[in-house]
């Protein structure tokens, strides 16, 4: 275990980064408050190791890659894929254990990497959730990267909660009908939640508007979202001909994976993968400015005003006044606390 005292789950398949975004550079990346190094081995292997060098705490990212270790380049210490100090250029060369320093298990899939922080013995492959349509030759996926001054909860919750389309991004995803229409299911299989909305008789919003020659036809809308432990949101959103089963319909998959950095902040994985208009560039550029619009100009910057208030709620006692609509958010937030709970009491047994 890396971190006894972590206030994070460390028992979990955490996604630190784009496949496409490893390389021959080392990237430095943290998750869960644990700094990590990140960089493909000349076999094409991608590989992490702890992001702080044992000796006077410079930051791995920062030295040089050299074959398939990594050089500090603060004094020169080099270690190698699986965390063990190879190289001490001072002290007459000797090597002390104090110097070899963590590897974590990763699992490249769907097009992300995913890291595994805490115990070895419990990390399996077959517990990362279905993003599979990231690959989907089928679909066309946009997709980026941005890292939020909020916790991560926060942000969990905007992505469980919807109702916010209609005024937070009413300029590209505003509905013709009204939540008060909405049906809505709220379940949970295990610790798999999900929130699934359908809104009857309405028009397309602005992103399915290629997939009808009329674009004022009336369509149901749905948007099916499914988070699973502690940050992996999926929702497929789509329209059909009203009345119509989805395999008439449009849709497509949206990915939101919020994993946590820090306390304060943490990192925001998304992509928009159709199932319509894939060669059509001016349906990818309409992806890219609903990416660049909703999430990072409208929810971030909410998110990261919300945090900022987080020490003045605090010390007020002030908690949210939940809706009814809020029933999801609610079952996310009891699962996490309850595997922290869970996990924090085995570490203090260690
Ligand atoms: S801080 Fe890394 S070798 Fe000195
Ligand atoms: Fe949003």
């Amino acid at each position: 275990m890396t971190n006894k005292t972590s206030e994070f789950i460390l028992n979990t398949w955490y996604v630190i980064a784009w496949s496409d975004e490893v390389n021959r550079t080392l990237l430095g990346r943290t998750v869960a408050g644990v700094p990590v190094v990140l960089y493909r081995r000349l076999d094409g292997t991608a590989t992490a190791i702890h992001g702080v060098c044992p000796h006077r705490f410079a930051p791995l990212a920062m030295g040089n890659l050299i074959e398939d270790r990594v050089q500090c380049n603060y004094h020169g210490l080099e270690f190698d894929c699986s965390g063990k100090c190879v190289k001490n250029p001072q002290s007459g060369g000797q090597v002390v254990d104090a110097l070899h320093i963590d590897a974590y298990p990763l699992q490249e899939k769907h097009s992300l990497i995913w890291i595994w922080l805490g115990d070895r013995d419990k990390a399996q492959q077959q517990d990362i959730p279905d993003f599979s349509h990231l690959t989907d030759p089928a679909r066309r996926t946009i997709k980026g990267l941005s890292r939020v001054n909020g916790g991560h909860q926060l942000m969990v919750d905007n992505l469980m909660d919807l109702g916010h389309f209609n005024y937070l991004h009413k300029a590209m995803a505003k509905l013709s009908t009204g939540f008060e229409d909405v049906k809505r299911e709220v379940r949970q299989e295990g610790n798999t939640v999900f929130n699934n909305l359908l809104f009857p008789g309405c028009k397309p919003t602005v992103l399915f508007q290629s997939g009808f020659e009329d674009k004022d036809t009336i369509v149901d809308q749905f948007n099916d979202i499914r988070w699973d432990p502690i940050g992996l949101m999926r929702n497929q959103v789509g329209v059909t001909p009203t009345g119509r089963g989805r395999e008439h319909g449009i849709n497509q998959y949206g990915t939101h994976i919020v994993i946590p950095e820090t306390v304060d902040s943490c990192h925001y994985f998304y992509g928009s993968s159709r199932n319509y208009s894939q060669d059509d560039e001016t349906v990818d550029a309409l992806f890219r400015q609903w990416q660049q619009r909703a999430l990072n100009d409208e929810d971030k910057p909410m998110i990261e005003k919300i945090h900022a208030l987080q020490p003045y709620l605090r010390a007020n006692g002030r908690t949210p006044v939940m809706l009814s609509s809020d029933g999801a958010a609610v079952r996310v937030q009891r699962i996490v606390e309850s595997m922290l709970k869970l996990e924090q009491e085995a570490r203090k047994d260690k």
